[in-house]
């Protein structure tokens, strides 16, 4: 049996990584969770069912990426063999809010558990995967590669920068099995409804049912290289099977504006978006980055990855499954009223 441990278990990622793991028979997963007054396991709760043998290889653990003595414990109870590091305050807009928090969590988290990993390594071998970012790149021209400079336009950029370099030193300094995965921005139904993509499809959705009448957005002008988080999680995968570790981009290699996105959005349940989207700077940054696009060649040459979801299907998931859940919320706030 394999072990691995996740943490972001509970967040978009953290969902699709733990299904495909538990979907090979050779793993047990663990997963760390937060305390808080009310339980967020909405996205793994289906996991239980994929096979009963689920209910033993699938273990949750309290524990905090602010608090090295939690990470310390966990390890050393459960010493995984892989290890996923997709924990994070991950909203770029709010990072400008809690600039320090998204300091304290996204960069000296990962330095925390690079630590905890390290003093496990020294007894067994494990292996470490990095959820960085390509917000990392920032105002850098597209297309970005590794070999692209970086220069950060956030807090939670330059917090993912800090643990990127970490990551990197703790495998040229004690040679650990430390990759990191610089992915570009992957979506799905599960994607959090403050995400530029979900919230378009949920308003799209919304609107059509009737449940909603406008939606408010910041900059429409923006572009991004978007994929399907079910395809990114199957990269991260792969760079930890490989034989040596190496940093990968992880990218479609397509680019789309917020505009186009709320074209293909509102025109896949027949809505022109012209007529129900409207401007608040609320929703615009300090500091935007203008475009990402990223390259994947080298994802594609040595680990033989090929994202299999394109930006047309990726948006059409999106819209079937929200307009699924705004027919539901229709019928039964009619049924509640009648
Ligand atoms: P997400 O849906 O926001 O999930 C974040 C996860 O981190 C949640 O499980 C959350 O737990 C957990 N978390 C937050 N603060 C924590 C803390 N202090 N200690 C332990 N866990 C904590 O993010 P995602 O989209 O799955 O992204 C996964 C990772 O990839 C993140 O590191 C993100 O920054 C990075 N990334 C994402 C993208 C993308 O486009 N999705 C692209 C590049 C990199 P709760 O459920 O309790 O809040
Ligand atoms: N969230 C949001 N809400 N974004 C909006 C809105 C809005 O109402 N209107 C326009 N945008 C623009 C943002 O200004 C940004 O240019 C773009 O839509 C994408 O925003 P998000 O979906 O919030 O994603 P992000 O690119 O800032 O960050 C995501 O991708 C990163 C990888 O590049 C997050 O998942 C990060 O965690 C991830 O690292």
């Amino acid at each position: 049996m394999k072990r691995a441990l996740i943490t972001g278990i509970t967040g978009q990622d953290g969902s699709y990584l733990a299904e495909f793991l538990l979907a090979r028979p050779d793993y047990e997963v663990h997963g760390l969770v937060r305390r808080s007054s009310s339980l967020n396991r909405q996205r793994i709760d289906h996991l239980f069912a994929i096979d009963p043998s689920v209910h033993d290889r699938l273990h949750l653990h309290y524990a905090d990426l602010a608090d090295a003595s939690s990470l310390a414990m966990v390890m050393e109870k459960v010493r995984p063999s892989e290890v996923y590091n997709l924990g994070a305050q991950s909203h770029v807009r709010v990072s400008f809010d809690q600039p320090l928090y998204t300091a304290d969590v996204v960069g000296s988290g990962t330095l925390r558990l690079l630590e905890a990993v390290r003093h496990l390594n020294q007894s067994q071998p494990v292996r470490f995967y990095q959820a960085s970012s390509s917000e990392m790149f920032g105002s850098a021209p597209p297309p970005q590669d590794l070999n692209t400079p970086f220069h950060p336009r956030s807090p939670y950029a330059c917090a993912k920068l800090y643990g990127h370099w970490q990551t990197i030193n703790y495998r040229e300094a004690y040679g650990m099995f430390a990759c990191s995965g610089v992915l570009f921005n992957h979506e799905s139904p599960r994607r959090g409804e403050s995400f530029v993509t979900r919230k378009v499809t949920l308003g799209a959705t919304r609107i059509k049912e009737g449940l909603q009448k406008k939606l408010v957005m910041g900059n429409l002008d923006s572009k991004r290289d978007w994929g399907f988080a079910g395809d990114y999680v199957r990269a991260m995968w792969m760079m930890l099977q490989a034989e040596t570790p190496d940093d990968y981009v992880v990218a479609t290699g397509e680019t789309h504006s917020v505009r186009e996105l709320l074209e293909l959005a509102f025109s896949l349940v027949d809505l022109d978006y012209h007529d129900y989207v409207e401007f608040d700077p609320r929703y615009t940054r300090p500091s935007e980055v203008d475009v990402l696009l990223g390259d994947p060649t080298k994802a594609r040459e040595a680990l033989g990855w090929r994202p299999e979801v394109d930006f047309r299907g990726l948006i059409t998931m999106m819209v079937e499954h929200d307009l699924e859940q705004a027919r539901r919320e229709r019928f039964a706030s009619t049924y509640r009223k009648s």
